[in-house]
């Protein structure tokens, strides 16, 4: 298994591209089972959990052709509409092809995905939601087995803003009859993104980026075109590394609007933050201060940056008190941090990080999930000599090329490409 040598204590300068997203990537190219035919995406990050989703579409019939960052899914009607467990346990986003499938065929079997290290994770709101449109739905040895004439419309409303749920429902109230409106709708960029293809496709959908989503259904869908927009939480993580490591860093092709919360946090942390229409420059002042965070839904705070947000406070001065309200096991990375010398209490959902300005040192240290090793990744930026981070796959997920970004800017980072498992014994 793969592992990440980071030199600490080198400051980053320089201009770094972001990636397209891949929690847009990965629902664009499940988008593709509600019409026949060839749908292109461009600007498609190289990641695993991209290769994921096109075997689990290649299970389903599907031709998927990458060339570079553009990416062509050929669908036609699938011989069996069963996404298999062994597909879905690898990605858990294998869920989204329920709705289309649903929608467009009017049956799939698909895997549960189980939990994982952030939490457990449950779909009782898709599955609640796509019961509300008519669906049967059963859960028999593992899988949801889901069945329905066609899909009705439905109004929706989600006691939490899911983010896959109002996915999978957007996507099978396209081809439903009548009119769905999803409310208390997650408003999260990649969820816009999604609905514009939709729309490209020819569906009927308004309020999508708002917490009121309305769709009126449609006969029949037909393949697009599409560009995937800008990864933010990559962005955010190159950002934070410009921080983390001081200096002054260009995080270019990334859009602003969508990392707000974030760099509302890093102002108010005493960074210099620039903005331009697509760009975000970060320089460090010196004495950056702790603040406190609290993770929400979009415009919130995002979960996915919190991990990372986490290792720049520990680096800071003062107290920073993080409270994670979307997932509740997401302080994986907080033992790992103290590995390397970090001053963090957990309790439940609330971190109390004592800064520590200067303050760690480089250890080996494992990866748990994919924003803990971009944490652990950028801690060891900040650290005195030598970081080993195991467990990388994690990180291979969804960052394309990190440690070619990071050394581009001046970090000391290195992959030690391993073929042997002997890390393979570690607790999960
Ligand atoms: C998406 O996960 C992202 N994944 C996550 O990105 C991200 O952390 C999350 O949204 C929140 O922003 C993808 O887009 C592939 P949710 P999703 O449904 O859709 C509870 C990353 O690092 N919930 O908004 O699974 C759930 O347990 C990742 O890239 C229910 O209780 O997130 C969680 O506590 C990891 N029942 C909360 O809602 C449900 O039916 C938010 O989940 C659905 C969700």
């Amino acid at each position: 298994m793969d592992k990440m040598k980071v030199i600490g204590g080198r400051a980053l300068r320089g201009t770094v591209r972001t990636s397209g997203a891949k929690n847009s990537a990965l629902k664009l190219l499940f988008a593709s089972l509600l019409a026949d035919g060839k749908h292109t995406f461009h600007n498609v990050p190289k990641l695993m959990d991209v290769d994921s989703s096109a075997n689990l579409l290649e299970s389903l019939g599907a031709k998927v052709v990458r060339n570079g960052h553009t990416v062509t899914v050929e669908t036609r009607p699938p011989a069996s509409f069963e996404a298999h467990y062994d597909l879905v346990r690898k990605m858990r986003a294998s869920i989204l092809c329920l709705g289309p499938l649903l929608a467009k065929y009017g049956q799939a079997q698909v895997s549960l995905p189980g939990g994982c290290a952030i939490g457990s994770r449950p779909i009782n709101l898709h599955l609640d939601g796509m019961k509300a449109m008519g669906a049967e739905i059963e859960l028999r040895g593992g899988y949801v087995h889901a069945s329905a004439k066609r899909l009705k419309g439905a109004n929706i409303l989600f006691e939490f803003a899911t983010v896959g749920g109002t996915e999978n429902i957007m996507m099978a109230a396209t081809l439903a009859e009548g009119v769905t409106v999803i409310e208390n709708a997650a408003k999260e960029p990649e969820i816009v993104d999604l609905a514009n293809y939709l729309i490209k496709m020819g569906a009927k959908i308004e309020g999508a980026g708002t917490s009121i989503i309305r769709i009126e259904g449609v006969e029949k869908l037909k393949p697009a075109e599409h560009t995937v927009i800008p990864d933010r939480i990559e962005a955010g993580t190159l950002i934070i590394a410009g921080a983390i490591a001081g200096g002054d860093v260009t995080v270019t092709d990334c859009v602003p609007e969508h990392l707000e919360a974030l760099l509302l946090k890093l102002r108010e942390a005493g960074y210099g933050i620039e903005t331009s229409a697509n760009s975000v420059r970060v320089r460090s002042t010196g004495g950056a201060r702790c603040v406190d965070v609290t993770t929400a839904p979009h415009p919130g705070f995002p979960t996915d940056l919190q991990a990372q947000f986490m290792a720049l406070m520990c680096v800071s001065e003062g107290v920073s008190v993080i409270t994670e309200t979307v997932f509740e096991n997401r302080f994986m990375h907080v033992t790992e941090l103290l590995r390397l010398g970090a001053d963090v209490t957990p309790k439940s959902r609330v971190a109390v990080v004592r800064g520590r300005p200067g303050g760690l040192e480089g250890a080996p240290v494992m990866a748990t999930d994919l924003r803990a090793s971009a944490s652990l990744v950028l801690a060891g930026l900040a650290a005195r000599g030598e970081t080993v981070v195991s467990r990388i796959y994690h990180l291979d997920r969804g960052y394309e090329n990190l440690e070619q970004k990071l050394s581009s800017l001046g970090a000391g980072i290195e992959r030690i490409v391993s073929d042997s498992s002997d890390d393979a014994s570690e607790t999960p």
